[in-house]
């Protein structure tokens, strides 16, 4: 499925809840929000109809994301049915970490390949403070469970705070001196509800490369991938830096978003939404809805100057 640029829309990301066990400062506004109701989120099947329905349009790779994937209830039910889907190469999941130890050997079995794991920092006091009351242990632990089992490759993200990640940096590189996972730095956007916290927060990217000097580029594998590479010199793991603010990447843009109350989100970016809950529903046939939909994704981030993502990220999944 090519959209109106010449892009292959190949990559869909599925938020399967609106809901997380942490509060991350810059995802979720203190006073949480106002939760989706239960009869507007997708069931499994109809999660499974849409997914498919986009595999025959030719997606390839699937990603699952929350809120936190893993606190929806029989998570790993959806995870397997999805998994066995037939023309998916590439199966993923984005989880904050906390509940991977008892997940992970299952995750594995039901054919998930990737694993990103959001981690801002190595102190156990910071850590509390930015997922509003986290235990860095349980993250620490799914990890190592996932490394034991053998899953790759494992990202870690990192999204970058002035004040507050910022001296860990050289820390957060050196785990991939002798750790095989991939640590990508995110650069902090202003979003929803959250947006004022962050918007005197951000720092560019760059500054990775200032603070650690040895950092050489390398070759990125995946040309729709939105990260830059850089290593270590004889590192096992690399470095990933993800700009969104500082520089966008949208030429190579594969990817659309379905929401967990079922709307269809081409572009991050992008306020704009379609509906595909409704007329699936209706039981209408959704393939030609999507395909009209596609033409419509934007060439670049289209948000003017002052104009911020509405939807909060916890509904939205990265
Ligand atoms: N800016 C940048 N990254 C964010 N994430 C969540 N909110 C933001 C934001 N405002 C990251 C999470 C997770 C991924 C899905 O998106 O840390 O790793
Ligand atoms: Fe939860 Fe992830 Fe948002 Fe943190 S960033 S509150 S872990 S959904």
């Amino acid at each position: 499925m090519k959209d109106s640029y010449g892009r292959d829309i190949n990559y869909l990301r599925i938020s399967v809840t609106d809901l997380c066990n942490l509060r991350c400062k810059y995802c979720i506004p203190k006073d949480g929000i106002e939760k989706i109701d239960y009869s507007e989120v997708l069931t499994f099947e109809e999660i499974e109809q849409i997914t498919k329905t986009f595999v025959e349009l030719g997606v390839k790779k699937v990603r699952i994301t929350g809120g936190e994937p893993l606190v929806r209830k029989d998570i790993l039910n959806l995870i397997k049915k999805i998994g066995s889907i037939s023309g998916i190469e590439d199966f993923a999941i984005t989880t904050n970490g906390t509940l991977l130890k008892e997940y992970a050997k299952e995750l594995k079995e039901s054919g998930v390949n990737r694993l990103n794991i959001s981690l801002d920092t190595l102190d156990p006091k910071k850590y509390r403070d930015i997922t509003r009351g986290g235990d860095l242990k349980e993250v620490i632990n799914g990890i190592e469970e996932a490394l034991k089992l053998g899953i790759y490759p494992i990202k870690i993200n990192v999204v970058l705070a002035k004040g507050f990640n910022d001296d860990e940096i050289e820390k957060l590189v050196n785990i991939t001196k002798n750790n095989n996972v991939e640590i990508r730095f995110i650069e902090l956007m202003p979003i929803g509800q959250c947006k004022e916290w962050s918007l005197g927060k951000f720092m560019p990217n760059t500054i990775v490369l200032d603070k650690v000097k040895e950092l050489k580029e390398v070759p990125r594998e995946d040309k729709s991938s939105p990260a830059k590479y850089y290593k270590l010199p004889n590192s096992k793991g690399k470095i990933g830096l993800i700009s969104p603010i500082s520089c966008k990447f949208c030429e190579n843009c594969n990817r659309v978003r379905l929401t967990c109350d079922g709307k269809l989100k081409l572009c991050l970016h992008s306020n704009e939404e379609l509906d595909l809950k409704t007329p699936l529903r209706r039981g209408q046939d959704i393939k030609e809805l999507i395909l009209n939909e596609i033409n419509k994704k934007p060439e670049t981030h289209n948000l003017e100057d002052g104009e911020y993502i509405g939807r909060n990220m916890v509904e939205i999944g990265g």
